[in-house]
C-alpha cells in the first residue's frame, strides 16, 4: 500500500484540520493509500518520533476545529536550519537529510500544507527529487495564482464582527475607533472587513496613505454630523515616503519580522489633531477559532485534490482555487512573488465610490 505524508507550515488558520480530514478520507475512501501525519512543519522530517499513522478514525470530529491538530512551526526550514552547537547558533542546509528521512520513513510523496514561506521550501523539495504537492493556506490571502485561500473568510467575519461591536461603544462615546488587523505586506483582510463592517477609513500596504487626508476625512464626517468614526488599518500600512511598521526583525533561519504598531501610531496622530481615539488591535482573534463554512468546504475541496494530484503523479504543483474551479499550478509559478489588491480596479473602486477614505 503506498503511503503519502502531510504536514502543515508556517502559522496556523482555520480549515488546516478540514484539509487534513479530507486528504485522510479521500486517501482511504477514492485511493488505496495510508497516511501518515508529519508534527511541526517540517521538524518532523528532522527529529524522531514526530510522526503518526493518521485514520479515518483518528481525525474523527476535526472538521469544525481551528488550529492544526499536527502542530506547526515556521523555524524549520531545512535550507537554513538553526542548530546549537558548543552553546553557538548556527544555521545549515539539513536539506539531504530531510529528503533521506522521506525515503526512510517510506512515504511515496508528501502534502504541503502551507503559506508562502512554506510553499518555497516545499519548491526547493520538489526541485532535489521529492515528490510533493502543495495547498495554500493563509489568512492573509497573498498566495498568487489562487482566487482565495482558506482561513481568509474566517478572519474576514471574525474582524468584521469585531468592527460591529466597536460601532456601538464608538458611536456613544463618539470616538474614533482604530483597528489594526493582520495581513502581512498585503490589504485583503483589511480592505474586505473595512467594507463588510462600515469603516471610514481603511489604510492597506498597496496604498500609502497621507495622516492629513485621514484626519480630513474624519472631520469632515464630524461636520456632517457623524460623531463617530472607524479606522482599519492593516499592520503592514505605512505613510507616504514612510516605513512599516516592524515589531521584532526576521531571524536567519527562523520566523519572519513581525509586523505592528501602527494603529496605535495612527492613533496618536489623530488624538493629536483633538479627537477622542481608541485603538484596538485584533491580533490572534483573527486566525483563531473555528473556520466558516465557506473555509470547511474550500479546505475539504483543496485535500481531496491534492490526494488527485498525488494520485496522478502531478508533484510540484499547488492546489488552486480559479472562478469556481479546482484546478492546480506549478509550484514555480506560485513562488514568484505575492498576490497585492488592485488598487485601480474592484473592491477598491466600490469603497471609494461609497466614501471609505484610503487615505490618498
Ligand atoms: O501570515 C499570517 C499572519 O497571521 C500574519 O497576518 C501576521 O503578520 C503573522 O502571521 C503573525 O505571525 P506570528 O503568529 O508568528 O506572530
Amino acid at each position: 500500500m503506498k503511503k503519502v505524508g502531510v504536514l502543515t507550515g508556517g502559522g496556523d488558520c482555520p480549515g488546516l484540520n478540514a484539509v487534513i480530514r479530507a486528504v485522510v478520507k479521500s486517501a482511504s475512501e477514492k485511493y488505496d493509500y495510508k497516511v501518515t501525519g508529519i508534527e511541526d512543519g517540517f521538524e518532523g522530517l528532522v527529529l524522531p518520533d514526530k510522526t503518526r499513522d493518521l485514520t479515518p478514525q483518528s481525525i474523527r470530529g476535526i472538521l469544525s476545529v481551528g488550529g492544526t491538530m499536527l502542530g506547526t512551526t515556521n523555524r524549520a526550514n531545512p535550507f537554513e536550519y538553526k542548530i546549537t552547537i558548543d552553546g553557538r547558533s548556527e544555521t545549515r542546509d539539513i536539506s539531504r537529510e530531510v529528503l533521506g528521512n522521506i525515503q526512510s520513513m517510506g512515504l511515496d510523496a508528501l502534502i504541503v500544507i502551507g503559506g508562502d514561506g512554506t510553499l518555497k521550501i516545499a519548491y526547493e523539495l520538489f526541485k532535489r527529487g521529492c515528490p510533493v504537492v502543495g495547498v495554500p493556506k493563509t489568512i492573509d490571502n497573498d498566495i498568487l495564482a489562487t482566487d482565495v485561500t482558506f482561513g481568509f473568510r474566517t478572519a474576514v467575519q471574525t474582524a468584521t464582527d469585531a468592527l460591529d461591536r466597536l460601532h456601538t461603544t464608538a458611536e456613544s462615546h463618539h470616538r474614533v475607533m482604530v483597528v489594526e488587523v493582520m495581513g502581512r505586506y498585503v490589504g485583503w483582510i483589511a480592505l474586505e472587513t473595512g467594507i463588510g463592517g462600515g469603516a471610514d477609513v481603511i489604510l492597506i500596504p498597496e496604498i500609502p496613505f497621507d495622516m492629513e487626508r485621514v484626519c480630513k476625512k474624519i472631520d469632515d464626517r464630524k461636520n456632517s454630523g457623524s460623531r463617530s468614526s472607524i479606522v482599519v488599518v492593516a499592520e503592514g500600512a505605512k505613510p507616504v515616503g514612510g516605513d512599516i511598521s516592524i515589531l521584532c526583525p526576521a531571524e536567519t533561519g527562523g520566523s519572519a519580522e513581525r509586523l505592528g504598531g501602527l494603529g496605535n501610531k495612527v492613533g496618536a496622530n489623530i488624538s493629536c489633531h483633538g479627537r477622542e481615539v481608541r485603538v484596538t488591535v485584533l491580533g490572534h482573534v483573527q486566525r483563531g477559532g473555528s473556520p466558516c463554512a465557506f473555509d470547511r468546504i474550500l479546505s475539504t475541496q483543496f485535500g481531496v485534490a491534492a490526494m488527485d494530484l498525488i494520485a496522478n503523479k502531478r508533484f510540484g504543483e499547488m492546489v488552486c482555487l480559479r472562478g469556481k474551479r479546482i484546478e492546480s499550478v506549478s509550484l514555480s509559478e506560485v513562488t514568484q512573488g505575492q498576490k497585492k489588491v488592485p488598487t485601480e480596479e474592484g473592491l477598491v473602486k466600490v469603497a471609494e465610490s461609497i466614501g471609505i477614505s484610503f487615505g490618498r
